[in-house]
């Protein structure tokens, strides 16, 4: 097992991932300063795959717990989701020391995290993540959220886990669309800050580091440990958080024109990656043969890097996103990989142009596919 550890002082906690961590839930709940009293929130199928084991080890170790499922989507973040965790939570006569845990992917972490952030003005929150994009991005960090129906996450706090707890191995049961979603979050990590991930993801195929668990963990290990420095440094994102954005200007928008049901949230970002190296280069930023690799390699995991049809609204929706400030819209631009900057001066005609290209772009063909030199 691999520990990372979230430094923010006095709520500093620890990511520990590796094999059979789901067995471990109790002891590492037991050791905590909590009463022995939990609500595990999850979903069907996640419930009926993991559930007993979980709630084996916190019985096992003297807790009384509870599975509460919600509905599997997005909708489950919602205010009346919301509610009735809480109606649960009263009837269960949890106190302020009850850990609420959340079993399953963003949507259960960003519901329960919610949900135990405001309970009784807060109690202890476990993350127990079970998507890739869970494992390596939404459970650390802190951001809870439910959605209103105007707009996704506008409801939410600050509020960090007391421990994550991350099983590699529940990535096994993930469907293959869901886990390229997470790759598509890795494939960031490696171009914000850590060239080897990249090269190590270009060297191996999903499916061998789906079945290499060492190799897995320590993916897992790398892109945690990087949110966790960022996080560190900028915990309410007002500098530096930025660039875990990188490739979600374009993205968010792409997702957002899309409806949120074209694309996953990984599929427009990998897009948005494309579109925003494509952005610096047409800057004079980085080198060409970055573009070509970063399409190379997205498309290699199975991820799309171009769109497969025109969608309306990319360009509106860029300009509604709350990271445009003042008009400007703000960017994540790479010079080489591993070394990222925010910026908000691309002028707007690049990204125009970007945009149009994209909406009437097609694959890479196999010709333009450098063979990389050996
Ligand atoms: N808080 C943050 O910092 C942050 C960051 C990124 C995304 N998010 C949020 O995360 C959400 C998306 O999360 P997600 O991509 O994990 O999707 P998700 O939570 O909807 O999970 C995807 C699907 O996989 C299923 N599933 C989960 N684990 C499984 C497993 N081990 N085996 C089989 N099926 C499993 C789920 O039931 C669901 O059907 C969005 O709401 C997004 O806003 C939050
Ligand atoms: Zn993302």
């Amino acid at each position: 097992m691999q520990t990372v550890t979230v430094a923010l002082g006095e709520r500093s906690y620890a990511m520990h991932i590796g094999q059979d961590v789901l067995d471990e839930v109790g002891t590492v709940l037991g050791q905590l300063s909590v009463t022995k009293k939990a609500l595990v929130v999850t979903q069907p199928a996640i419930a009926a795959a993991y559930g007993e084991r979980v709630l084996h080890s916190l019985r096992s170790e003297g807790f009384t717990a509870e599975a509460f499922e919600v509905l599997d989507a997005e909708d489950a973040k919602s205010l009346s989701w919301l509610e009735r965790i809480y109606d649960r939570a009263v009837e269960l006569r949890l106190d302020r020391r009850s850990p609420i845990i959340a079993l399953g992917g963003g949507v259960v972490g960003d519901l329960a995290g919610f949900a135990a952030a405001t309970f009784m003005r807060g109690v202890p929150f476990i993350q127990v993540p079970t998507t890739l994009l869970a494992q390596v991005d939404s459970s650390i960090g802190g951001k809870t959220a439910v959605n209103h129906r105007r707009g996704k996450n506008l409801i939410g706090a600050f509020y960090q886990p007391r421990v994550v707890l991350i099983d590699v191995d529940t990535l096994q049961t993930l469907s293959p669309r869901e886990l390229r979603s997470g790759l598509a979050e890795v494939v960031k990590y490696g171009v914000i800050a850590k060239p080897d991930l990249f090269e190590l993801l270009e060297a191996n195929t999903t499916e061998g580091l789906l079945h290499d668990a060492a190799l897995l963990t320590r993916v897992i290990r790398d892109c945690c440990q990087i949110k966790a420095d960022v996080v560190a440094a900028d915990e309410h994102e007002t500098g530096i958080r930025a660039i875990l954005t990188f490739g979600h200007t374009f993205g968010h928008a792409i997702e957002a024109a899309g409806g949120f049901s074209t694309y996953t949230h990984g599929e427009a970002v990998s897009i948005g990656m494309v579109w925003a190296t494509d952005l610096s280069q047409r800057m004079g930023l980085c080198h060409p043969e970055l573009l070509i690799r970063t399409k190379r390699l997205l498309e290699s995991l199975g991820l799309p890097i171009a769109l497969n049809g025109r969608i309306e609204g990319i360009r509106d929706a860029i300009f509604l996103d709350k990271k445009a400030v003042a008009g400007r819209l703000r960017f994540i631009l790479v010079e080489d990989l591993g070394q990222v900057s925010i910026r908000d001066d691309a002028p707007s005609q690049l990204v125009d142009e970007i945009i149009e290209e994209g909406l009437s772009a097609r694959s890479l063909s196999k010709e333009e596919v450098p063979i990389r030199a050996t």
